[in-house]
């Protein structure tokens, strides 16, 4: 399938969800009021891949981002509450220590960019097309 249809309204502010796009997992995380507080107050400097939470975004509490750790592939821990979900609170890779905050931006360990952002958009407030 070129594109997915991703449903929100049952994924709750703190939770994500994966699916499946283009043989890739796709992360969509409804992020908390303070994750998306933490990703914004991120120095630029401080990045290796700088980019700003609103052009990691289209709507602010959702990150949609491809699951695939940008070092080598492995797909990274952080969907469930329960995961480890590294030093900046987004995702942790466990292959080599690759540490992703709350948008999917790298910062810290080998990992050289963020987390892919894929093509998408909101069909609805309550829907989103990826791909
Ligand atoms: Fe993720 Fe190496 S594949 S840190």
């Amino acid at each position: 399938l070129a594109s997915t249809d991703v449903t929100l309204d049952h994924i709750a502010e703190g939770q994500a969800v994966t699916v499946m796009w283009r043989g890739k997992p796709v992360f969509v995380r409804h992020r908390t009021a303070q994750e998306i507080q933490e990703a914004k107050a991120v120095p630029l400097g401080e990045l290796r891949d700088p980019a700003p939470d609103q052009e990691r975004v289209q709507r602010e509490p959702w990150l949609v981002v491809v699951g695939v750790c940008t070092h080598l592939g492995c797909v990274p821990l952080g969907q469930k509450t329960t995961d480890p979900r590294g030093d900046f609170g987004g995702w942790f890779c466990p292959c080599h220590g690759s540490h992703y905050d709350t948008a999917g931006r790298i910062r810290r360990g080998p990992a050289p960019t963020n987390l892919a952002v894929p093509e998408y958009e909101f069909r609805s407030d309550t829907q989103i097309r990826i791909g």
